[in-house]
């Protein structure tokens, strides 16, 4: 999500492990007294294959974490004091784990905000001095902000993968952004930087919040990253709006039926009856969010048959829902997508995340990657002015540490 508060930008910083733990000796007298003691956690970014805006209208997502991380090295004190350095600027922060404070407008939000979460949960915690290092570009729709709160959490926990398992972490960290951070996000983004498998997407039901992976098609196709390289101004506001929606025609159907507490417990059947109900532009964001979570259940059905065809036309159908209906589609993102769709070899295209810029998540034969991208940097700057950014993504675990 956008906000004035963002964590640390991409950088071109080396994630290898050895070059991180000289980064932080280089700048921690604690990691050089003591080098030994240094860990490195590692938390992934996330693109959402279909599902969206469905989170929190308690529906279907089908994330996948990325390979696009944003790790931190540390050596654990004694002393209750949290220090970040941000490797790529030399930056400074920090706070003290028993006088957190409020939110300070600035990147260690993201940090304080995890501690303050995970102290509500009775979570034990120690001290650290650590160096960030992030390879996930910030405000690109990619959540950054989940990265760097979960990688906090791993940091910041006493016994991380201990009592607390990987999806408490995510509920822990969707609780710092809403609360603390400020942003009423869903636990999406959370969830994948925290439960992610590799090689798989994760359905998640986000009612009963069962998860289980579902294989894609890597062997023949690659998961293509495209960026509008469009600034993502609006997305917090807009995204609240929407939200806010939502839950006015949840109100509205409760009058009538106190049986619906989500518009997760409105069928494709029930749609006339909700536009009786509620003003037009209402009832076309809830026929976004119903008919998105039939389309996700249609896209693990077409995997599991192998029938790309049938996800081509499901991801195109969302595209056109969350443009025509939920309306968070920009000019470029739509671009983005108009360009792959003509390209012979990707066969499905859409935008991902909250909208209003940010990316989109390309299904594409391996020996087309090329040309997709070919396709890309010839037509999008000319019809946009914008410069787009490409990434070939791997499917990776969700957030933990690094074994070395
Ligand atoms: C953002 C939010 C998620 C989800 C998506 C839209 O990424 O953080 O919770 O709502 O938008 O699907």
């Amino acid at each position: 999500m956008s906000t004035s508060a963002r964590p640390p930008a991409a950088e071109p910083a080396d994630l290898a492990p050895g070059a991180m733990r000289a980064a932080l000796v280089a700048v921690e007298p604690r990691a050089a007294a003591n080098p030994d003691a240094i860990r490195i956690v590692r938390a992934p970014g996330r693109v959402n294959l279909i599902g969206e805006h469905t989170d929190y209208n308690l529906g279907f997502v089908l994330p996948a974490a990325v390979n696009l991380e944003i790790r931190i090295a540390f050596v654990p004190t004694d002393d209750r004091r949290v220090e970040l350095v941000r490797g790529a600027t030399g930056e400074r922060a920090g706070f003290n784990l028993d006088a957190i404070g409020p939110r300070r407008g600035a990147w260690v939000d993201y940090i304080a905000g995890t501690a303050w979460a995970l102290a509500e949960a009775g979570v034990a915690m120690r001290g650290l001095r650590g160096i960030i290092v992030s390879s996930l570009p910030t405000a690109s729709g990619l959540s950054s902000s989940a990265a760097l709160e979960l990688a906090s959490a791993w940091a910041l926990a006493d016994a991380p993968g201990g009592d607390v398992t990987p999806l408490e972490f995510a509920r822990i960290c969707q609780r710092a952004e809403n609360a603390y951070v400020g942003v009423n996000c869903g636990l999406m983004d959370q969830f994948a930087s925290a439960c992610g498998v590799a090689g798989a997407a994760v359905l998640l039901d986000c009612r009963s919040l069962e998860f289980r992976p579902i294989a894609l098609p890597l062997a023949t196709h690659a998961l293509v990253v495209i960026h509008t390289g469009s600034t993502r101004s609006l997305t917090t506001s807009q995204y609240n709006v929407r939200r806010a929606q939502c839950e006015t025609a949840v109100a509205a159907l409760a009058a009538d039926d106190p049986a619906i507490r989500s518009l997760r417990d409105v069928t494709p059947a029930m749609l006339p009856a909700v536009r009786a109900r509620v003003d037009p532009e209402t009832y076309r964001r809830c026929r976004h969010v119903v008919t998105e979570n039939g389309r996700v259940v249609e896209t693990i059905d077409a995997l599991a048959a192998d029938d790309l065809p049938a996800v081509g036309r499901l991801w195109a159908a969302s595209h056109a829902s969350l443009r025509d209906d939920f309306e968070v589609v920009s000019p470029e993102l739509d671009a983005l997508v108009e360009i792959a769709t003509g390209v012979p070899g990707v066969a499905a295209a859409r935008m991902t995340g909250a909208g209003f810029g940010g990316c989109t998540i390309n299904l594409v034969e391996r020996d087309a990657v090329g040309t997709l991208r070919a396709a890309v940097l010839a037509e999008y700057p000319a019809r946009t002015r914008l410069t787009p950014r490409v990434y070939s993504v791997d499917v990776v675990a969700g957030a933990g540490f690094i074994a070395d």
